[in-house]
């Protein structure tokens, strides 16, 4: 280009927009963020990679679960900066089931403070399945932590409300806040499973009998039941995790969803017990504070940068949906982003 030959105007704006580029190199530069186009591609590899594995089984002690197609599968990244990248069935709405114990987990903190998930739920890994009584045998007769089926509905006790309908509000309206949408409750999988949980009603009247349930059993099994219901997209579910990477502020609305002290309590309990008697292969290969449901979601947080979320209904024998743990574990793999340090 003879620059002799461009007017002002020109040159100011060559001039500002290698500014913008520049600005923004040095913001992902700052936050160690990957460009845009790198997730991307990324995302479709990982996407394109594992499509094809049919392995796992859909849920099916929820019936309603066993219906879903196993076939569906999708992949999002949100980043700290609201960039939300997708590939595959990502709005397809599934229901969050164990995913959901994680923001009833930041729900309790937000109102009560730290300690009253520490010391009236727990935080110990127990190594058991997600809907174990040993586990609650074994130990001191708290619920072990707010993951496991024993924990969640402990936590769901320890919300501050004068009625059912009171606790079952103030959880959706945190949901929602996470998800800076609205979400509703799929009613088929509610009432699949609000027919067939005997276990989780067992489980709350044992913890009640031991004082360690703060409210009336059948009610916070009921709402529990309704939390694990709640539909979200894989895009919704990304989002929702990336208030956790994004030290509890929704990079997408900006509005603050949790005290930023909160947040490393949370990332350390899906650290041991998000992928359950899991965690340990999952921290080793992927590294990342994560955690599961039954209903094939996966939400993973990698600190300050980005969410992950996968869909797939097949799960592994932990519970685990194969294919999200797939391409989540690829994509951290390729990234380094492992929180423990590079194995590069
Ligand atoms: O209470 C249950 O069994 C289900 N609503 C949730 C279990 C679950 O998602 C375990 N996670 N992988």
């Amino acid at each position: 280009m003879n620059w002799r030959h461009v007017g002002p105007f020109r040159i100011g704006l060559v001039t500002s927009s290698v500014f913008a580029v520049l600005l923004s190199v040095a913001a992902q530069a700052q936050t160690g963020l990957p460009s845009g186009q790198t997730l991307e591609g990324l995302a479709k590899e990982a996407h394109a990679k594992f499509k094809e594995d049919n392995s796992g089984k859909n849920a099916d002690y929820i019936p309603a679960l066993a219906k879903v197609p196993s076939h569906l599968f999708g992949l999002t990244i949100v980043t700290v900066d609201g960039k939300v990248i997708s590939v595959g069935d990502v709005d397809y709405s599934f229901s969050m089931q164990s995913c959901s114990k994680v923001f009833t987990m930041c729900l309790v903190m937000q109102e009560s403070g730290d300690k009253a998930i520490y010391e009236k739920v727990s935080v110990e890994p127990t190594g058991e399945r997600f809907n174990s009584i040993v586990a609650i045998e074994e130990g001191d007769g708290r619920a072990d932590n707010p993951f496991v089926n024993p924990g969640a509905i402990a936590t769901v006790s320890l919300v501050k409300a004068t009625s059912a309908q009171d606790r079952w509000d103030k959880i959706i309206g945190c949901y929602n806040k996470f998800a800076g949408e609205k979400l509703s409750v799929l009613d088929d999988i509610y009432k699949s499973e609000a027919e067939t949980n005997f276990r989780n009603r067992g489980i709350a009247h044992i913890l009640y009998n031991s004082g360690h349930l703060y409210a009336e059993p059948l009610e916070c099994t009921d709402v529990y039941t309704k939390q694990c219901s709640v539909g979200v997209t894989c895009k919704q579910l990304a989002v929702m995790g990336s208030v956790l990477a994004n030290h509890g502020i929704n990079p997408v609305t900006k509005e603050r969803c949790l005290e930023a002290k909160y947040v490393p309590k949370v990332l350390a309990v899906m650290t041991i017990a998000g992928f359950y008697d899991g965690s340990g292969a999952w921290a080793w290969n992927a590294g990342l504070p994560a955690k599961t449901g039954v209903g094939g979601g996966i939400v993973a947080v990698v600190p300050g940068r980005m969410a992950i979320a996968g869909f797939a209904p097949p799960l592994d024998k932990f519970g685990n949906s194969v294919r999200a743990q797939e391409a989540i574990r690829y994509l951290a793999e390729q990234l380094d982003l492992s929180i423990f340090g590079s194995s590069k």
